[in-house]
């Protein structure tokens, strides 16, 4: 058991912790990063899977995120766009399949219209709203404590316009169901991505990739970061006063005068704290839990749904498969699909046998494309869920109320001890472009009291 001394120890190799200690080093602080899993990344892995090059985790890019923008320019790392050209695909409750192109389903004109004016309003809220701090808006209490379903009930009787809107923020990004999260964490959802349309909008928000995967982030900060970086190296406990703060990990013992928790919320607790956490961490960080979504990979000979004017892109709030599209890698002559099955539909097809889970799960793309979508070269489910270090996908939101009754203290350091991640992200928030942000905001902050 080894003990070392540094100014800052940094718990967590994923993308907020990595820039954080990126930031303090350019800022002449000594650092060392503990992170428990034997690779750096966290949500971010970009793996070899029988012969296939699979984002396990986070992959897009979209053109608002400057400061993940900014660091793949710090890193010279390139992007590519997602294959985009042709037709989308909706599939109605009965199953009936459509072509269409634009963001609007091709659904009823008069459903059309409900969709339309639900996402003026709720741009509407996301401006007035904002990111950084929902919960300062005069009606943040009231906007927190109605459910997201329960608000759409409200707004129209028109069920198929709520089962597709609820869908763009329930399945697709905080995934949980509509009625577990407040209209105020919906509206934070939707502003941290600039607006709701931008949520629509899937040529917005799932731009770009980056050439050889988004896991080269993490992996090149480490790399820069050297021997400061320990693999395998779980932190069981954190000791802190006044004077500093001392990591106990498997294997290395860090003193410091400053931590940074660079773990999601509902890993916190994992740390033994001496002295504990006061009262409102205990608290807050209990009404912040992650949710569940299987990222599903498909790769097949070719991208045989181009051949037929098909984008890739499609969605079914009705489909085990919610959404779908194009991620073939850049110079693959193979072609891949990416779903997603999201919160309880992820529980539906969990409680399946893996065999009857895969056919499911083929067959809900097949109602999309057809059935050559049936028999995949390579087939990879991205279950999070299991494992021990993230619990679920992608991020983590509050429950209903706590947004509003814990926001102001979300991002507050405790004595020594600062924490930064993706979840407690204003714009960027649950994307990789928040991770980035906090990692930032919480090395200034460090380097702020430091040079007192
Ligand atoms: P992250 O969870 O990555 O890092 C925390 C690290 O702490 C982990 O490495 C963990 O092992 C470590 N750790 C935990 N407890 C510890 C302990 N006690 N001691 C030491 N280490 C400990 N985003 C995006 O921008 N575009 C996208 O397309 C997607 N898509 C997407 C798909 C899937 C399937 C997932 C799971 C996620 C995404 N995301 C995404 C979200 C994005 O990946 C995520 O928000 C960030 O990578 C989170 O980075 P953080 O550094 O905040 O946490």
């Amino acid at each position: 058991m080894s003990t070392i001394e540094r100014d800052v120890v940094i718990i967590g190799a994923g993308a907020s912790g990595l820039t954080a200690a990126h930031e303090l080093r350019k800022a002449g602080h000594s650092v060392a990063v503990l992170e428990a899993r034997d690779r750096v990344g966290g949500r971010l892995w970009t793996d070899n899977i029988d012969g296939a090059m699979l984002e396990l985790g986070g992959q897009w890019v979209s053109p608002d995120q400057d400061a993940l923008i900014g660091m793949l320019d710090e890193l010279g790392l390139e992007t590519y766009s997602r294959y985009r050209d042709g037709d989308s695909i909706y599939v109605d409750e009965a199953g009936e399949k459509t072509r269409f192109t634009g963001d609007i389903f091709p659904v009823a004109a008069e459903t059309a219209g409900i969709m339309e004016s639900l996402i003026s309003r709720l741009d509407a809220l996301a401006a007035a709203v904002g990111a950084e701090e929902p919960w300062k808006h005069p009606d943040a209490a009231e906007l927190d404590r109605i459910s997201f379903s329960g608000w759409l009930e409200q707004q129209t009787d028109d069920r198929i316009a709520r089962d597709n809107i609820a869908m763009f923020v329930a399945g697709a990004m905080l995934t949980k169901p509509a009625h577990a999260f407040s209209l105020l964490q919906a509206v934070l959802m939707a502003a941290s991505a600039g607006s709701f349309s931008n949520l629509v909008d899937a040529d917005f928000i799932l731009d770009k990739r980056v050439v050889g995967g988004l896991q080269q982030v993490p992996l090149q900060l480490a790399e820069r970061l050297g021997d400061d970086v320990h693999l395998s190296t779980p932190v069981r406990t954190l000791r802190w006063d006044d004077d500093g703060v001392t990591a106990a990990a498997d294997g290395v013992t860090v003193r410091a005068k400053h931590a940074v928790m660079a773990v999601p919320p509902n890993l916190i607790s994992r740390v033994n704290f001496d002295p504990p956490l006061p009262r409102l961490q205990q608290q807050m960080h209990q009404h912040l839990s992650l949710g569940l979504v299987i990222k599903v990979h498909a790769v097949y000979a070719r991208p045989f749904w181009r051949e037929d004017g098909l984008s890739g892109t499609c969605f079914s709030p009705y489909q085990v498969v919610q959404e779908a599209y194009d991620n073939t890698n850049y110079g693959d002559s193979r072609g891949t699909l990416v779903g997603f099955v999201s919160d309880e539909d992820a529980d539906g097809v969990f409680a399946l046998s893996p065999e009857a889970r895969k056919r499911k799960i083929l067959e809900s793309l097949a109602s999309y494309f057809g059935d050559q979508a049936l028999a995949p070269e390579v087939y990879y489910e991205s279950d999070w869920g299991t494992e021990e270090w993230t619990r679920g996908a992608y991020a983590a939101s509050f429950d209903l109320g706590g947004l509003s009754r814990y926001g102001d203290s979300l991002r507050d350091p405790v004595g020594r001890i600062h924490f930064s991640c993706s979840d407690i992200a204003g714009a960027g928030f649950q994307h990789v472009d928040g991770a980035i942000r906090m990692g930032r905001r919480t090395a200034q902050a460090i380097t702020a009291v430091d040079h007192h």
